[in-house]
């Protein structure tokens, strides 16, 4: 390894996904940078990201993809770099991808991809990193009281800088290197914090409830879960300590201690109609063999059981007897005991308050030469991709003004 830097125009702090994109695009502009790292290798969340296969941007992309208190926050940079330009650099490396389902573009091979790719960008841009770097300290230099860059002490030693960049993500998955890092630098400059919770996470049930559905780890089925104002379709997993899947994942970034989430069990069909048209033609057949169109027989015996069921003919149930039995099978409400938390979430709602930061350039309103980019701040995509296009992006307009 080469001498450590005593100086450089930019430092970034944080070898993630926005970091290395910010020190690409900041060398590439003829800036001297440096990235700092305290973990022992950079990208660590982009090779365990999406399965290890990266979902590394959406195909449809936009700002109603991403939650912050300042909702229009992140359509500037959103708007200037896109998951278009992004796909045209996975394309400049020769990197095959390929679309999953609802424009999550995934790697065919393995994330790593996405990190040679981002190395390969640093370098060809002299920006030099380095990992295992512990940051100890962070004083501005001011220069007969104006802003002059920053003075940066670390376990290799002191660095010098005019711009200094926060890109040390959000506080998931603390055994990947995740800190409150970030947020500790931007209080220092007198920035406020949007509070922060973990997001796109597994919910847990109580006791109870998790011997019910002892037969069913493993199994998943299409919901559309609701909560508040968000509602999302797609699969449901159980799981040992109570549901997965990416609809609960989705739906998490809505809920609050307390609150009910609602599951409709037979998306896009009106279960209780159905029923009584199924009577008119099968009125022979049992309930819970009509309910396997839907679910499989343990979730069906599952759902009967749950409601206090009894499965008769069809033809034994009255109008009104059949319509109640199908609004009680078609929806599901229950209050999640909590979450895993950051253990296992994938992000971190809340962050550095994006009224104090200017959305053209991600430079700090508080502090002149400071930056921040990716996940650190209030800015929080869905699941699918949009969380990296956002670190991508906001990363792509810091790094044209550091
Ligand atoms: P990121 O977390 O990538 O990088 C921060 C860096 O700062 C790290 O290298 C860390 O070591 C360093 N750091 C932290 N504290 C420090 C300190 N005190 N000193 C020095 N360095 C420090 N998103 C998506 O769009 N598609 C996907 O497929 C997935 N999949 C996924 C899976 C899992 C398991 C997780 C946990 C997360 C995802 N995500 C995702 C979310 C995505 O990984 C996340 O939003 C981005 O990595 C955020 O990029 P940042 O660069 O902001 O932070």
């Amino acid at each position: 390894m080469t001498d450590f830097p005593s100086q450089a125009d930019v430092l970034i702090i944080g070898a993630g996904a926005a970091g290395l994109m910010c020190a690409s695009v900041a060398g590439k502009r003829g800036r001297s940078v440096l990235v700092l790292d305290h973990a022992n290798k950079v990208g660590k969340k982009i090779l365990m990201s999406g399965g290890g296969r990266c979902n590394f941007t959406n195909l449809y992309t936009a700002p109603d993809n991403f939650y912050s208190e300042n909702p229009h926050f992140c359509k500037s940079a959103l708007a200037r770099y896109t998951q278009w330009d992004f796909i045209a650099l996975v394309e400049k490396h020769g990197i095959p991808y390929h679309e999953k389902t609802l424009g999550q573009l995934f790697c065919d091979n393995k994330s790593r991809d996405i990190v040679d790719l981002l190395l390969a960008e640093c370098r060809e841009a002299k920006a030099q990193i380095r990992t295992r770097c512990e940051i100890q300290r962070i004083e501005p230099v001011a220069d007969e009281s104006k802003a002059k860059g920053f003075e940066v002490h670390t376990s290799l030693g002191k660095v010098v800088c005019e711009s200094l960049v926060i890109a040390t993500g959000g506080l998931s998955i603390p055994t990947m290197g995740a800190t409150g890092f970030g947020y500790d630098v931007a209080r220092q400059f007198g920035h406020s914090i949007v509070p922060t919770r973990a997001a796109l996470v597994p919910f847990t049930l109580n006791q109870r409830a998790l011997e019910r559905q002892q037969e069913l780890p493993g199994t998943s089925l299409a919901v559309t879960a609701s909560c508040g104002e968000g509602s999302f379709h797609e699969q449901m997993l159980f799981t040992h300590k109570g549901l997965s899947g990416p609809s609960v994942l989705q739906i998490s970034s809505h809920w609050k201690k307390g609150m009910p989430v609602e599951f409709d069990l037979v998306p896009g069909l009106d279960l209780p109609e159905w029923l009584m048209e199924q009577r008119g033609k099968k009125q022979e057949s049992f309930l819970h063999t009509l309910l396997t169109e839907f679910w499989s027989k343990k979730l069906v015996q599952f759902f009967l059981h749950r409601n206090g069921l009894q499965s008769k003919p069809l033809k034994q149930y009255g109008d009104s007897e059949l319509r109640e039995v199908g609004k009680k099978l078609q929806t599901w409400s229950l209050i999640p005991e909590g979450t895993e938390g950051y253990r296992t979430a994938e992000v971190t709602l809340g962050g550095v308050n994006t009224d104090e930061v200017s959305s053209r350039s991600m430079e700090s309103m508080k502090q002149p030469g400071l930056y921040f980019v990716g996940e650190v701040l209030d800015v929080t995509g869905w699941l699918g991709g949009f969380n990296f296009q956002w670190a991508w992006a906001s990363a792509h307009a810091a790094g044209g003004e550091v």
